[in-house]
C-alpha cells in the first residue's frame, strides 16, 4: 500500500536556512555552520524534516553566494568542510534531512575555470561557457534581473569574446553543449553525496541549454541532462532528492518530474503569490484558478510550496494587471520592489496581523505538497528595505533580546548585517526566547499547525476538491485520501462568514476541529453550517 512505501521527502517540511544570518558561534558577526548546529534542536521543535541551506561555497558574494568559485569548499566566513560533515552528523543523529544548493546554470567570474576559459583560446575550459563574437545570439531570451543587467551578453576585454549569463555578468553561463561541463558536475554531486547530504535544491535549471529561435527555457536537451544527473543519483545513492527551481507555470514545470525520473520535487512559484492575492482581495478565486492549471504529476513526485523565500517575491508567474495589483497593495514604496518582485517578509506583508500571518500559513498546508518556511518567518521577522539587493530579507535571525538579538556576541558594528531593531519588528519584541515562552505567539501556534499537518499524511498525499464555490470570501477545501477526510474551510476576508455546504458523501460523519481540538457535529444529508471569525479557519477531520 502507498502509505508504507512513501518516500520521506513526499510528507515532509523544509525549512530554509542562510547560514550567514542563522547564529554566528566566533564572534566575527557572520553566521556560520557551527552556529547552524547549535540550533538544530530549535529547527527540530518546530516540526522540520529537511533543512535545505542557501549557498555555503567559497564566492565572491556579488549574489550571495549563487555565484561559485570552487564547488569543493566551504567559504572560510562559514566554517570548513570538517564543520560541515559535522553539520550532517548531528542533523542525521536529530532525524533531519540536509539539501544544499547545486548550482549548476553558471559560475562566479572568479572560478578558475572562467579565468582560464577568459585567458586561453586553446585552454580545455574555453569551451565550458558559452562565447561568441557578437552579442545577438538568442535574442529571443529574456533578461532576469531585470533592474541591473542591459543584456545576456557581457564583453570580455581578455578573451575579446562576449559570454552568455542568465543572471548577474558575474555569473558566467556554463555550456551544458560540452560534454566536460556534464561531468563536472556529476563529480560536485558525487563529493558532496558522499558527504552525506540528502539532496539538492538545484538553482535556475531551465536556462542550462540555448538554442536559436528560442527562449532559451526549458528546451529538450535541457531535460535530457537533467535526467541523466537524476540517473546517476540512482545508480549510486538510495533516499537522496533532487528539487527543482524552476519558477514557470505548472504545465512547464511537469516536465521537470519526467516520468517520476527527472525530479522528485519542484516549487510550485505561480500559486505563492495567488495566496496573498486572495487573502487582500478576500477572494479564493486566484487559488483555485491557478490550482485548475496544475497538473497532476507522476506518483513518489512532490510540489514544494511556500509563502516567501529568500529572494523578492516573484511576480513573473501573473498577468501584468495582477502585478500591478500586487506592487500597488503590498509594495507601495518603489524600494519595495526589485525586478519583477517584492522584496518584503512575510509578516510586514501581511501587516503584522497574526491572524493573517496564521490564516496564509494554514492555506499553504491545506494544499498538497511539501511546505517549506523561511527561518525568521515562523517568530514573524520584519525585514529592512533599506538594504541593497535581496538582503533585506536576510537579516540576523532573532533570538533573544539581547545585544544583537542573541544573533552574535560580535560588535554591533561589525555585524554583516544589522538586526531589526524599528517599532513593531524589533529584535526586542519578536524573537525566539519571547515566543517559546508565549503560548499564543506565532511560533507555538504554528509549531501546533505543523504537527497537525503531518500527523495527518491526507494534506501532503490526499487529493482535493474545492467546495462552496459560490462563496468566494472563503477557501474550501476537501482532502481525501483512503479513508481520510479533512475538510479546511478558511475565511479569507476581515468580516465573519457563515458558511452552508452541502457534504452527501460524508452524511453522517462527526467534524472535529484539529486546530481548537473542539468538535462541531455531525455532517446531516441536507445543508452543514459553519461560522467562521475574521480570518479565522478550521482543518475539520470527518470521521465516523
Ligand atoms: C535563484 C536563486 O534563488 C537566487 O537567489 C539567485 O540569485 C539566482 N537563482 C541565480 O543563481
Ligand atoms: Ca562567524
Amino acid at each position: 500500500m502507498k502509505a508504507v512505501h512513501t518516500p520521506w521527502y513526499m510528507n515532509a517540511i523544509f525549512y530554509e536556512v542562510h547560514i550567514r544570518a542563522y547564529r554566528d558561534s566566533n564572534r566575527d558577526g557572520i553566521g556560520d555552520i557551527p552556529g547552524l548546529i547549535s540550533k538544530l534542536d530549535y529547527i527540530k521543535d518546530l516540526g522540520v524534516d529537511c533543512i535545505w541551506i542557501l549557498p555555503i561555497y567559497p564566492s565572491p558574494l556579488k549574489d550571495d553566494g549563487y555565484d561559485i568559485a570552487d564547488y569543493y569548499g566551504v567559504l572560510p566566513d562559514y566554517g570548513t568542510l570538517e564543520d560541515f560533515k559535522t553539520l550532517i552528523k548531528e542533523a542525521h543523529k536529530r532525524d533531519l534531512h540536509v539539501i544544499a544548493d547545486l548550482v549548476l546554470n553558471h559560475t562566479s567570474d572568479q572560478h578558475p575555470w572562467f579565468q582560464a576559459s577568459r585567458s586561453d583560446p586553446n585552454s580545455k575550459y574555453r569551451d565550458y561557457y558559452v562565447w561568441s563574437d557578437t552579442d545577438d545570439k538568442y535574442s529571443e531570451a529574456r533578461i532576469i534581473f531585470l533592474d541591473t543587467e542591459v543584456s545576456n551578453w557581457t564583453f570580455d576585454e581578455k578573451a575579446g569574446m562576449y559570454y552568455w549569463h542568465r543572471f548577474y555578468a558575474s555569473q558566467p553561463d556554463l555550456n551544458y553543449d560540452n560534454p566536460a561541463v556534464i561531468e563536472e558536475m556529476r563529480q560536485v554531486m558525487k563529493f558532496w553525496l558522499d558527504m552525506g547530504i540528502d539532496g539538492f535544491r538545484a538553482d535556475a535549471v531551465p536556462y542550462l541549454i540555448e538554442r536559436e529561435g528560442t527562449n532559451c527555457e526549458n528546451l529538450p536537451e535541457t531535460h535530457q541532462i537533467l535526467k541523466s544527473f537524476r540517473a546517476y543519483l540512482d545508480e549510486n545513492y538510495e533516499g537522496k532528492i533532487l528539487l527543482a527551481e524552476a519558477n514557470q507555470w505548472p504545465e512547464d514545470v511537469l516536465p521537470y518530474f519526467g516520468d517520476g525520473d527527472e525530479f522528485h520535487m519542484g516549487f510550485h512559484f505561480p500559486v505563492m503569490p495567488r495566496i496573498f492575492m486572495a487573502i487582500r482581495k478576500g477572494d479564493a478565486s486566484p487559488i483555485r484558478w491557478i490550482m485548475s492549471q496544475t497538473p497532476d504529476i507522476p506518483e513518489d513526485t512532490q510540489w514544494c510550496i511556500f509563502l516567501r523565500n529568500h529572494d523578492e517575491l516573484t511576480l513573473e508567474m501573473v498577468t501584468e494587471e495582477e502585478r500591478q495589483w500586487m506592487w500597488a497593495e503590498y509594495a507601495p514604496l518603489p524600494r519595495m520592489r526589485l525586478n519583477l518582485g517584492i522584496r518584503r517578509r512575510l509578516a510586514p506583508l501581511l501587516d503584522n496581523d497574526q491572524r493573517k500571518i496564521l490564516l496564509a500559513n494554514a492555506l499553504l498546508y491545506a494544499l498538497p505538497g511539501a511546505p517549506i518556511i523561511y527561518y525568521g518567518d515562523e517568530i514573524g521577522m520584519g525585514d529592512n528595505i533599506w538594504l541593497p539587493d535581496r538582503n533585506g530579507v536576510r537579516t540576523p535571525m532573532q533570538w533573544n533580546d539581547h545585544t544583537n538579538a542573541g544573533f552574535s556576541e560580535a560588535n554591533p558594528e561589525e555585524l554583516y548585517a544589522p538586526v531589526i531593531d524599528t517599532d513593531e519588528f524589533t529584535y526586542r519584541k519578536v524573537n525566539v526566547e519571547q515566543a517559546a515562552k508565549d503560548p499564543d505567539s506565532t511560533l507555538n501556534k504554528m509549531r501546533a499547525l505543523i504537527k497537525i499537518r503531518k500527523s495527518n499524511p491526507v494534506f501532503a498525499l490526499g487529493d482535493y476538491r474545492f467546495l462552496a464555490e459560490n462563496h468566494t470570501e472563503c477557501l474550501v477545501i476537501l482532502r481525501t485520501y483512503q479513508d481520510q477526510h479533512i475538510l479546511c474551510a478558511l475565511n479569507l476576508t476581515d468580516r465573519q462568514q457563515e458558511l452552508t455546504l452541502h457534504l452527501p458523501d460524508l452524511v453522517g460523519k462527526r467534524m472535529h476541529d484539529l486546530v481548537s481540538d473542539k468538535y462541531h457535529g455531525r455532517i446531516t444529508s441536507t445543508e452543514t453550517s459553519l461560522h467562521l471569525e475574521p480570518y479565522g479557519f478550521f482543518w475539520l477531520v470527518c470521521q465516523d
